[in-house]
């Protein structure tokens, strides 16, 4: 498709002719009238659009298409495209860790989950942390999907080519009851969860602003060794007293500790997304594109927000899991007082209701703290290091070879390009 080879000459070209439309407007009808004259121009202007997206699939040059969607934009750029792509495959790694989580903890239907019934124990232990649990997955779940279809149907539709990770799905799925036996991008069992996302909101210090700063880690033991969050098999969840009142069924503490797993990793995986939109939309040119990722973004930080809510009640808890060779220790948060302050490090800090954004220091000191998502920087929370940051976390472990290089350098290399793009205007 043609690209921007001149920004400055097209956008000059696009403002001119809003201006002389809009001085033909004043001199063609009376002020009165001339709302509804330019409303008409756009509706004629909607026309347009769909005649020119039946001759793009003719082979029209696209860059007229993307021309008539608005005059204040300038064209969609090779950087926008790199963007698209790398989301696109970001959010198709989301979707197939949320499908896993869904087939096992989520509400049980074939809008998402299939007609595995789910794992009851599993699906019951989540709840001690909300009996919402269920929902909010399958829903979850429901809109990564929705992120990755609606980012591949747009690249497609702007003639760019999405990215295919199928061949890359070679993991093996859980043995327990709920999953299906497909091959996975992504490793559910072998996690190190960084949770210092939970001390930076509920601190003054912008790691943006002090790369250095401590963050506490508020399950300190899941960023050491590696946790599965999910039942690798029915020896996990075995024990377990089912009971049709979830709040009267009993579970093994290992089985608790998987499920308490989860919930940090779900505001895990959210925060990264809730930070990497705002990031990615600072180096989008084309404004449908920044809008994308402004409309798309936010509902990654709806997800991070009830996350880390439900996190918080996760009830004291000391289990090893022999397995892989971990142990894991979950303290309660509820009784932490106090937020945190990484620029001393004092206090009983990790309050679990303290979940709204800490007011913290942006652009300039002297504007003074503002609650904002952070971080927001590319070298911190860009695509590359969103990448990396999975790395970290052990999605990709267990692949053969190793961690799956192929994939991740897949994944390295659209992030690169996504990094590398700039603001063209
Ligand atoms: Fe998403
Ligand atoms: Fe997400």
């Amino acid at each position: 498709m043609k690209m921007r080879s001149n920004p400055g000459t097209e956008l000059f070209a696009h403002t001119a002719s809003t201006q002389d439309e809009a001085a033909a407007d004043s001199q063609r009808v009376a002020p009165s009238q001339s709302l509804s004259a330019r409303n008409r121009r756009r509706f004629l202007k909607g026309g347009m659009l769909a005649v020119g997206a039946t001759a793009f699939g003719a082979g029209l040059a696209p860059s007229r298409l993307l021309a008539s969607q608005d005059d204040n934009s300038a064209s969609i750029t090779k950087g926008d495209i790199a963007i698209l792509r790398f989301l696109q495959a970001l959010e198709t790694i989301e979707t197939d860790l949320w499908q896993q989580y869904s087939e096992l903890g989520g509400t049980q239907d074939n809008e998402v989950s299939g007609l595995n019934g789910g794992n009851v124990p599993y699906t019951q232990a989540l709840q001690l942390l909300d009996g919402d649990m269920p929902q909010y997955i399958h829903d979850n779940t429901d809109d990564e999907i929705s992120h990755a279809r609606f980012l591949s149907n747009y690249l497609e539709s702007i003639g760019a080519a999405p990215v295919d990770l199928t061949p890359f799905a070679q993991l093996p799925s859980s043995k327990a009851d709920g999953a299906r036996q497909v091959g996975r991008l992504t490793n559910l069992t072998q996690l190190t969860i960084d949770t210092s996302f939970w001390s930076r909101y509920r601190s003054i210090t912008n790691p943006d602003f002090d790369p250095n700063a401590v963050f506490a880690q508020a399950v300190p033991s899941l960023n050491v060794g590696m946790h599965t969050a999910i039942p690798r098999s029915n020896d996990d969840t075995a024990g377990s007293v089912i009971n049709p009142d979830p709040t009267q069924s009993t579970f093994p503490d290992l089985l608790k500790a998987i499920a308490f797993t989860a919930g940090f990793h779900f505001a895990f995986i959210e925060q990264g997304g809730t930070s990497l939109y705002p990031t990615l939309a600072q180096h989008v040119t084309n404004l449908e594109v920044l809008r994308i990722l402004l409309s798309i973004g936010p509902s990654e930080t709806m997800h991070f927000q009830t996350w880390q809510d439900k996190a918080g009640n996760a009830t004291p808890l000391t289990v090893v899991d022999k397995t892989n060779n971990s142990s894991v220790t979950f303290t309660a948060l509820q009784n932490a007082q106090g937020e945190t302050d990484p620029e001393s490090l004092n206090g009983d800090t990790l309050q679990a209701n303290l979940i709204m954004p800490e007011p913290t220091h942006f652009l300039n000191p002297k504007f003074g703290p503002v609650a904002i998502i952070r971080p927001t920087s590319t070298k911190l929370s860009g695509a590359q290091a969103a990448v990396n940051s999975l790395v970290q976390d052990g999605l990709f472990r267990g692949q053969k070879p190793l961690n799956n290089p192929e994939l991740v350098k897949v994944l390295l290399q659209l992030a690169e390009a996504a990094d590398e793009a700039r603001r063209g205007l």
